[in-house]
């Protein structure tokens, strides 16, 4: 979407980025009843920004561009947005979650951004940080499970771009718990509540599980969870679907869903039965390999007067 000039010019404008700065600070006071309303361009400004800087941050990642005038955030404000939500519009958290996504996978660090780490009150009080919050450094466990039961409320919304964005953010989310503190890692994903949720994103209408959410949330709870959540039940299901239908002509995103579905069960032996084995290995020789033709199906949406790409939501 963006080149690498376009983001080395964007990223060399110090007055756009001091208006971004600007603009993002108006979420920490918004919606306020002291306020008056922001008007629906204002909103939509207000998302866009948030877009922008998850698009900013990403790519100054990959092109490795200068930065000449960094951002600040507080990681504390960040979380309580997303925790405590208090009718933000959905956009809006997108643009947030996409963000925060970015600055997990990066390990919270970016020459793009100055984040601010606060002791959190609680912290404060006690001692010292325990030796679970200090391997989490800059989250704490207390934080951790306040955004993964918010992450399954957005969710529980079944709001598809809301949705996509959460589970990326999950994906990144567990990925990092994974890599500094593994015991957290497990616990997150073997809460027993993951499995309520699962069946409560099955219910209603003909769902099944050949959707991109549901195989993504399936696949990384059977990456990390200790066998409590994800069962063999739900992978025989999941592989009679699979078996059922057409899997050549499958939308892509549900086939590349489905193929690191088969490629997670694959590689956790403890979890499959001999038979299960064969019928993933016959699967995956019939998904289709990830082709570009995708790139060809237009993705932007228009959403509150905000154009939202939906492959870089994805993916
Ligand atoms: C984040 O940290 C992990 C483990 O320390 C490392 O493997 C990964 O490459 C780091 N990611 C970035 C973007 O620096
Ligand atoms: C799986 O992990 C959860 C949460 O840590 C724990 O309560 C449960 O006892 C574990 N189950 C098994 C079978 O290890
Ligand atoms: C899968 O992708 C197609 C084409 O990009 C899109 O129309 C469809 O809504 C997507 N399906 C889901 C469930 O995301």
């Amino acid at each position: 979407l963006f080149s690498c000039t376009v983001v080395a010019v964007l990223l060399s404008s110090v007055p756009l980025l001091e208006l971004l700065q600007r603009v993002l600070d108006v979420t920490w006071t918004w919606p306020s009843p002291s306020e008056p309303a922001l008007s629906s361009s204002e909103e939509a400004l207000l998302c866009s920004a948030w877009l922008l800087t998850a698009s900013l941050l990403a790519h100054q990642h990959s092109y490795n561009s200068e930065v000449h005038q960094p951002i600040s955030l507080n990681l504390e404000k960040i979380l309580n947005v997303v925790i405590f939500r208090k009718k933000k519009p959905a956009l809006l958290l997108v643009g947030i979650l996409q963000l925060l996504r970015f600055i997990i996978r990066q390990n919270f660090s970016s020459s793009l951004l100055v984040l601010i780490v606060q002791p959190t009150a609680q912290s404060s009080l006690e001692s010292l940080p325990s030796e679970d919050d200090a391997s989490l450094y800059p989250l704490t466990v207390r934080q951790v499970l306040s955004l993964v039961i918010s992450l399954q409320n957005l969710l529980a919304q079944k709001d598809l771009l809301l949705s996509q964005t959460v589970v990326a953010c999950l994906e990144a989310l567990m990925e990092y718990l994974h890599v500094k503190n593994q015991d957290t890692a497990l616990h997150v994903a073997s809460q027993p509540w993951n499995r309520f949720l699962l069946f409560t994103l099955l219910s209603g209408g003909e769902k099944s599980f050949l959707c991109p959410e549901i195989l993504r949330l399936v696949t990384l709870f059977a990456r990390y969870q200790n066998n409590t959540v994800i069962s063999q039940s739900e992978i025989s299901q999941i592989l009679q679907e699979a078996t059922k239908a057409n899997l050549l002509e499958l939308p892509e995103n549900i086939s590349q869903a489905l193929r690191l579905f088969l490629l997670q069960v694959q590689s956790r032996r403890d979890q499959i039965e001999p038979a299960q084995a064969e019928t993933i290995q016959t699967l995956l020789e019939t998904v289709p390999p990830r082709t570009r033709t995708s790139l060809k199906i237009p993705d932007m949406i228009c959403l509150g007067g905000v154009a939202v790409s939906l492959s870089h939501i994805r993916d």
